[in-house]
């Protein structure tokens, strides 16, 4: 089966309320402003969408970051580019990345999980997650560890119905390849350098890629993309930001493994 990975298209804008000046949203309007623009070219995820819809997969994977600070007119402006994938018959499991949940503020809250509830044709809503899905012969475990954080960290945290979720579903008899989605990557090179980037509580879960009991994470988060696995194609993706790089990845999952392709948009 064929699963198209992209991540991280971080549409931005100004700040659309005087309150944005006094949370954490400053930051990364801020951020936006004088970096991010200049970087992240949303015509790029307009070419995903097209390639998307030619290339037909058996699902799309979005692994979070639509937005800049998790404010309503930047989820519209790129729920506008991913309608026409949204409304096609490929199912599209999309998670929420830590700059989709960046503040508490009710209409950001509301914004992000109107997202995902759009998104997954009303299939999910944010509070299911962790959830389970299975396309195609391949079970797909979705996992959220984004939540609101303080003003100079992007840290992710799992917790432990997360955790026991996972576990749970992996002590089954697997009968099929299992894939986990996550915004975060489980692994992680540099956790002191990243320390400011980083997930916790994902130990547990990485034993389960280690013991091959999950055959394979896809995940976003880091903008440049890379490729973590064995010779059989297990270990972690990571998309990468397809608005910064203009990459993809296209992947077959089989019995035997994974194979993996990026593409340029
Ligand atoms: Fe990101
Ligand atoms: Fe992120």
């Amino acid at each position: 089966m064929k699963i198209i990975h992209f991540s991280d298209p971080h549409a931005g804008g100004g700040a659309e309320d005087w309150r944005a000046y006094f949370d954490k949203r400053w930051v990364g309007v801020f951020n936006y402003r004088f970096r991010r623009r200049f970087k992240h070219d949303l015509t790029k995820l307009e070419n995903t969408v097209g390639y998307i819809l030619a290339a037909r997969p058996d699902v799309a994977v979005c692994t979070g970051d639509l937005t800049s600070t998790g404010q309503p007119g930047e989820f519209q402006r790129v729920l506008d580019i991913l309608k026409p994938l949204r409304d096609s018959a490929i199912p599209l499991l999309y998670l929420p990345g830590n700059h989709d949940c960046y503040v508490n503020v009710p209409k950001c809250v509301a914004a992000v999980r109107e997202t995902v509830e759009y998104l997954s044709r009303g299939d999910y809503r944010l509070e299911d997650l962790p959830l389970l899905r299975e396309y195609a012969g391949v079970e797909f475990m979705l996992l959220n560890a984004c939540r609101p954080s303080n003003l100079l960290c992007s840290w992710g945290f799992l917790k432990k119905r997360d955790v026991a979720a996972v576990t749970e579903w992996c002590a089954a008899p697997k009968n099929r390849p299992r894939v986990l989605l996550s915004h975060y990557p489980m692994t992680e090179d540099h956790p002191v350098l990243r320390v400011r980037h980083r997930l916790f509580g994902q130990k547990k879960i990485v034993g389960l890629m280690r013991s091959r009991a999950i055959d394979l994470v896809l995940c976003g988060h880091v903008h440049r993309p890379y490729l973590k696995v064995d010779g059989s194609g297990r270990g972690e993706c990571c998309a990468g930001s397809v608005t910064r790089n203009g990459t993809m990845t296209e992947i077959e999952v089989g019995a035997a493994g994974c194979s993996f392709r990026r593409v340029a948009v």
